[in-house]
């Protein structure tokens, strides 16, 4: 950044139907905030068929892919923009991993271990590069968010 300090980064990350449903949302972001990430845009939206199955494209031709979808427009869903010095990568270690039945055992702190069910129904997203960070953060919030993050190269 211009002022020499260490560089943000933004992240997506998302509480999923169950996630909302269970009344984790609070606990989740207590954690966000306990981790040092700031919640820079914030909002609830209900996924439909269409827009879920835009969101997880990349894995259209999975077996999953027709339940997960099912699963992800279930109910409501909180989105975020954290922000903080390496998001990506903090967010994604926070969360733990994909399989949340997995992350109970090796990851018993991570949040997916907290509220997750299985491989499918784990409670939380984030993004899994710079890259998907951007996409997915204009996909919610529009272009306007994308720009945040290239202001430093300004
Ligand atoms: P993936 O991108 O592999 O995991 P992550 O969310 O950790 O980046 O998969 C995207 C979502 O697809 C995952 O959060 C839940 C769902 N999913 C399944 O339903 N079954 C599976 O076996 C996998 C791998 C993922
Ligand atoms: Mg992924």
């Amino acid at each position: 950044s211009s002022n020499g300090s260490t560089e943000e980064e933004e992240t997506l990350a998302m509480v999923k139907p169950d996630g909302v449903l269970g009344n984790y949302t609070e606990r989740i972001k207590n954690a966000v905030v306990e981790s040092g990430f700031s919640i820079i845009r914030e909002t609830v939206i209900q996924l439909d068929e269409h827009r879920a199955s835009t969101f997880y494209v990349e894995h259209s031709s999975k077996s999953f892919f027709s339940s997960l979808v099912k699963y992800m427009t279930s109910g409501p869903v909180l989105v975020m923009i954290l922000k903080k010095e390496n998001a990506v990568a903090d967010w994604r270690a926070i969360i733990g991993p994909t399989d949340a039945r997995k992350a109970k055992i090796t990851h018993p702190h991570s949040i997916r271990a907290m509220c997750g069910l299985n491989a499918e129904k784990n409670c939380v997203h984030g993004s899994d590069s710079l890259e998907s960070a951007r996409r997915e953060i204009s996909f919610f919030f529009g272009e306007i968010s994308t720009a945040v993050g290239v202001h430093d190269e300004l």
